[in-house]
């Protein structure tokens, strides 16, 4: 096969900075495992050998679910590069709410031309993960009711190209520093959270302009540390003395739902946001903690920020994200900026008045979202968690309370988050070969020796903010970039996306294991991809979510149809449902179909970014599968993995696919399962600053070509989908 090593990448979403030698299987250093661990492990392994005998597990059955369907109604949609967004035969797609969309007093309608201001008064730009939350006529919190709700949802980041975000800037900005304060005030305003109200009528789906539960959260919200760090000194600031407190959050990705009806969002790739100057390592001490963390975490002294935000003027708004250490102590200036960001946050969508909660305890990582698993009354509340970066890990979050069902229907939602989020256990994965796994536990009953001797973890605060050198410590697996996870209602089996991994390689620190067999070459038009070129998706069965041991299998090996079904199309994708870099991933709660979304730069020369439909089977479907390399040298490397069944084009189907140059990402349906939402990130991202003028060169025009307000230049959107008959989605 060939093979060549990966060249390095340089793009904000694709970090890369675990330097860990962590050995994949066998090799870890079991004598820095407390031995209850390995017993707790041991005795959870038994049960899960009683579940594979019983066949199915315990924890899943959703209260809410129709009856699970067996095969999926519609015929797939082909593959395309047109820049529009194609959805089945039978179904309508609907713009719903794009970037720059006034929601709150004071916002103009959107001129769409680089010349709107206000954005804390407008939807924020790239859409991603987003959430619903009922409302009822009388407009009080309802699970049932479909036709009026919350949608709650993340505003990743801006189309950028040498720090400015060109079609926010009626001439695309200043490409060099210092940036100007008024571009970056629109810059600031355009990440963060939305909370908009929709409803449904004669019309189809809109959403409220003058509704009062309306919001947005911008980098300069207020927000409460929770958890074991705050009041950590590594998060003292001149903004919160005691390291209590920060402001805003940054890079939202994945999101969750808590069995409390709360939203929460994971910072992803927030570290970029952050300069650093070339003698901030000599100032900290080139041997001090905080330059071991720093690197671990993507900033190296010297490291240029994404926007450049830090440039625009001596104001606290700009010079906070100068993460250098400029003065005589951690209260004069900015040097732990960072440290305040990379967490799940919390906010209460149907209470706007209270401050958004970084939940700590969940750890400090490139969060993508927090799937719960259905709570069980007495039982933890437990949620996993991705870390997307090259080499980064899965993570199990297990809370100290345990679940008391009346907190379904409390009124202070947050302090029920406070309950079970701010108190309990984060365990890491570790995959091994023979098809078992195993949660290792990340506190400082465990005791944690990091890698590198000069940082040294003195508290439960140490691991929740470096969590990623505590895992490192226990020996993890190095996963190809963990993106959402998703728990099957019907058996409890969580899912992950692996999105691609451009460092896997046959040998060296990334070398293709079990759990990330592929290594391979392809070319997407005349760029070539290297390693783990489109991804793949792992699952694992747990018995119950508390457990600390798994079984696991790869459910889908993502492909091109006409690659090598030896060794590349191993789930035998067809051209009605192959795909590449799945990211997005959601089970819906009333019909059951595992919704795959696509996040693509591997397959764009054939089709753009996609919304899979999926109704997996379980763990152990499929079988034993070995991948046989050869070296350059001539000498062989077998690979044992665990794969799934060979996917279906009956349960396994292409359902819509995205305009150019944007992801597929964002999901939520009405509680009923007849209207879907989901979110079109970065139209025309791959658009060049200097064509600003020209509209004619865009890479996308959508959704102004759908006919979806004014201006030619292209914005993320929410769009609803629903079904021409008015029946559910996907059946
Ligand atoms: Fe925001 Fe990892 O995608
Ligand atoms: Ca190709
Ligand atoms: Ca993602
Ligand atoms: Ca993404």
């Amino acid at each position: 096969m060939p093979f060549d090593s990966p060249a390095p990448r340089a793009s904000f979403n694709d970090e890369d900075s675990n330097r860990s030698a962590n050995p994949h299987f066998d090799a870890i250093v079991q004598q820095r495992l407390s031995r209850r661990t390995l017993l707790r492990g041991a005795a959870a392994g038994a049960a899960v050998g009683g579940l594979a005998l019983g066949g199915c597990a315990t924890t899943g059955a959703s209260d809410g679910m129709h009856s699970p369907l067996t095969t999926l109604g519609f015929t797939p949609v082909a593959k395309s590069l047109a820049d529009t967004v194609q959805v089945p035969q039978g179904y309508r797609a609907q713009v719903l709410y794009a970037l720059g969309d006034p929601i709150l007093p004071g916002a103009a309608a959107f001129r769409n031309d680089g010349t709107d201001t206000d954005f804390d008064k407008r939807a924020g730009d790239h859409h991603d993960g987003m959430e619903w939350f009922g409302l009822d006529a009388a407009g009080k919190p309802s699970e049932r009711f479909a036709s009026r709700g919350l949608i709650a949802m993340n505003h990743e980041a801006t189309t950028d190209e040498k720090l400015t975000s060109f079609f926010l800037h009626a001439d695309g900005g200043a490409a060099s520093l210092p940036r100007k304060a008024a571009e970056v005030d629109k810059e600031l305003m355009i990440h963060g959270l939305s909370v908009i109200e929709v409803q449904a009528g004669s019309g189809g789906w809109s959403y409220r302009k003058d509704s009062a539960f309306n919001r947005r959260i911008t980098t300069m919200t207020p927000a409460e540390i929770h958890g074991p760090a705050r009041g950590s000194a590594h998060l003292v600031t001149r903004y919160s003395p005691d390291g209590t407190r920060t402001r805003g959050t940054l890079n939202n990705c994945g999101t969750g739902k808590t069995p409390w009806a709360t939203y929460v969002s994971g910072e992803e790739n927030w570290f970029g946001y952050f300069h650093r100057d070339a003698k901030d390592d000599e100032r900290r001490g080139k041997k001090d903690a905080s330059v071991v963390a720093l690197e671990r975490y993507g900033r190296k002294a010297g490291a240029a920020s994404r926007h450049g935000w830090e440039s625009a003027g001596a104001q606290d708004m700009y010079a906070r994200w100068n993460n250098s250490a400029t003065g005589a102590s951690a209260q004069g200036d900015y040097r732990n900026e960072m440290n305040g960001f990379g967490y799940i946050v919390e906010i209460d969508p149907y209470d706007g008045s209270k401050a958004l909660r970084k939940r700590t305890a969940l750890g400090r990582m490139g969060h993508e979202n927090a799937t719960f698993a259905r709570p069980v009354a007495g039982q933890p509340v437990v949620a996993y968690m991705g870390d997307d970066s090259r080499g980064e890990y899965i993570y199990k979050f297990v809370s100290a309370a345990r679940w008391d069902p009346r907190d379904a229907h409390a009124t202070d939602r947050l302090a029920v988050g406070d309950k079970y989020l701010d108190q309990g256990t984060l365990y890491v994965a570790k995959f091994k070969e023979d098809g078992s796994g195993e949660w290792l536990e990340l506190s400082m009953r465990n005791p944690i020796v990091a890698a590198n001797p000069d940082f040294e973890f003195k508290s439960d605060a140490d691991i929740a903010i470096f969590t990623r050198l505590a895992a490192d410590a226990v020996g993890a697996t190095r996963m190809d970039r963990p993106e959402w996870g998703g728990v099957n209602p019907k058996n409890g089996e969580v899912y992950f996306t692996l999105t691609n991994n451009s460092n896997r390689s046959l040998d060296g620190a990334m070398a293709a294991d079990a759990a990330n067999p592929r290594v391979y070459t392809d070319m997407n038009g005349s760029k070539k991809n290297n390693g783990n070129v489109n991804g793949h998706i792992i699952r694992m069965a747990e018995g119950q979510a508390h457990a600390m041991a798994f079984r696991w299998d790869i459910y889908l090996f993502a492909s091109e149809a006409g690659a090598d079904k030896g060794a590349i199309n191993l789930s035998n994708l067809d051209d009605s449902n192959d795909l590449s870099s799945p990211d997005g991933l959601v089970f819906s709660p009333s019909t059951g179909i595992c919704w795959i979304q696509t996040d693509d730069g591997a397959y764009t020369d054939v089709t753009n970014c996609m919304l899979m439909a999926a109704i997996p089977g379980q763990v152990g479907d499929g079988g034993k599968k070995t991948l046989a390399y050869k070296r350059a040298d001539g000498s062989e490397k077998r690979v044992d993995t665990h794969a799934g069944k060979a996917q279906s084009s009956v349960t396994f189907k292409r359902f819509l696919v995205g305009p150019r140059g944007a992801e597929i990402t964002g999901w939520c349906e009405s509680p009923d399962g007849r209207a879907m939402f989901i979110n079109i990130q970065h139209p025309g991202e791959n658009t060049k600053m200097a064509d600003i003028a020209n509209p004619a060169k865009y890479e996308s025009q959508w959704p102004a070509n759908a006919g979806y307000g004014a201006g030619q230049r292209p914005r993320s959107a929410t769009i609803v989908i629903t079904k021409v008959d008015g029946g559910r989605i996907g059946t």
